[in-house]
């Protein structure tokens, strides 16, 4: 398995390429099966989650075909993908496959729309608390959907179809919201969906969805109205820029100083994270390329964070945030609202000598004047590339352990970052 070494101490100087959104890349692939015609998807990233939906997707009939290189093309651009599930053969998505991945159980939905019919096994993913689809399937009770659970399947069936109808959330969550989009646009009658969630991925998606020829309003806000459409279209796409990605490596210069664009990124996209990288000390600007993170000497402040759906502080960024008050001036506290268990990269954290209490959802940091490299593992998404950061900023070698799991959401991590002057390296099994 790939280790990743870091040295740290350098400072991060030059400029950081964004890439398009895991998030975003993922339900917009399976939105494909909505349809018989083909979708192109634009600025797709290079990661395994994509490769594996790729997979999970092929399983049901769906060709996906990535263009080539052409002349004059920046390497630095994602792919573009050409999805066509002209015909389905399976609507059974196995549990060797929806396992490694939990977005892939989203596909029972444009399954159980366009089909009438799916098989999907209960998903696996990041090893992050318990995450539930009980919402999920909800959504599709709602809209006429009868479900079984068996053997560790939900078996949906919608024989004459589905039919629009209310959707009110207890809690925001994404998956739930893109599950209701993708049933809707093909349900008969208008369906309205309340407490949706509103992160840009979302908007994303029924932006997408729209130009398939979808009646979709309100995305973006926490009421979305649906009205339903016999058929979709085929479209073209570009996804949005990845704004984990984007507060990640802000967080990365925050924590060892350097000067860094960050090409492609949006500010709207991320602001609360951004107000909180400020408030801790970096200089964050708006350029027409991106954003600019610079931070000159100086300590680092200590903050107070509540992980919020969007626009709230993104729990995906809470792990990267830990890694920056490790070595705060002074104590800071973080607390994690949207998921129980999210706090894997503490342990490894304290390894390379972090000082983090943890009481229920809050974690308390003291930060400490060093940290020391390691061998650590990584957990989880996010948790790995916490790992990575402060290394980057600790004396000596880490080495990064189960890198499989940055793989699958950040793209040529370590060409990215060596690019800017960092010693990192990967080595291969
Ligand atoms: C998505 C993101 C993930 C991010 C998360 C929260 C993708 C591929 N993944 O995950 O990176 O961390 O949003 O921003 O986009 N819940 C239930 N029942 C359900 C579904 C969810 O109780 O049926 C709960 C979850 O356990 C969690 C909360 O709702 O506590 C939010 O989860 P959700 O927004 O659904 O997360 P995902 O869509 O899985």
């Amino acid at each position: 398995m790939d280790r990743i070494r870091i040295v740290g101490g350098q400072r991060l100087n030059g400029t950081i390429p964004i890439s398009g959104a895991k998030n975003a890349t993922l339900p917009l692939m399976i939105a494909s099966l909505l349809t018989d015609q083909t979708l192109i998807l634009d600025n797709v990233p290079r990661l395994a989650d994509v490769g594996l939906l790729q997979r999970i997707l092929g399983n049901h009939g769906v060709d996906v075909m990535t263009a080539g290189k052409r002349p004059g093309d920046d390497p630095n651009s994602g792919r573009t993908l050409h999805i066509s599930a002209k015909h389905i053969v399976d609507t059974t998505a196995p549990y060797e496959l929806v396992s490694k991945m939990r977005a892939s159980f989203w596909v029972i939905a444009p399954l159980v729309a366009r089909m009438g019919e799916a098989k999907v096994s209960m998903p696996g993913g990041c090893a992050i608390g318990t995450r539930p689809v009980d919402l999920l399937i909800m959504v599709l009770e709602r809209l006429g959907t009868q479900i079984e659970i068996e053997s560790g399947y939900v078996i949906a069936r919608a024989k004459k179809g589905l039919r629009g109808g209310e959707i009110v959330f207890p809690k925001v969550t994404v998956g739930g919201t893109h599950t209701a989009l993708m049933a809707a646009s093909l349900a008969s009658g208008t369906s309205v969906i309340e407490n949706a969630a509103r992160e840009p991925e979302i908007t994303d998606v029924a932006d997408c969805l729209n130009k398939m020829g979808a009646k979709i309003s309100g995305a973006g806000t926490s009421r979305i109205v649906i009205e339903g459409v016999p058929k979709l279209n085929g479209a073209r796409h570009s996804v949005l820029p990845d704004r984990i990605e984007t507060g990640t490596y802000a967080m990365a210069v925050a924590m060892t100083g350097g000067d860094v664009l960050l090409q492609n990124a949006r500010p709207e996209l991320l602001q609360a994270a951004l107000d909180v990288i400020a408030k801790t000390g970096a200089t964050v600007s708006t350029t027409n390329e991106g954003i600019r993170i610079t931070r000159n000497g100086g300590g680092i402040a200590p903050v107070e964070v509540t992980t919020a759906p969007f626009p709230g502080f993104p729990t995906d960024l809470q792990a990267q945030l830990m890694a920056l008050m490790s070595r705060a001036k002074g104590t800071s506290r973080i607390t994690e609202t949207i998921f129980e268990n999210r706090f894997m990269h503490v342990q490894e954290l304290a390894r390379l000598g972090a000082r983090i209490h943890l009481d229920g959802e809050t974690a308390t940091i003291e930060g400490v004047e060093k940290l020391k490299g390691a061998p650590v593992m990584a957990t989880d998404l996010r948790a790995s590339v916490s790992l990575v950061i402060a290394a980057l900023a600790a004396e000596g070698e880490t080495m990064v352990n189960r890198v499989y799991h940055l793989d699958r959401g950040f793209e040529r991590l370590e060409e990215k970052l060596s690019a800017c002057g960092a010693s990192i390296e990967r080595l291969s099994a």
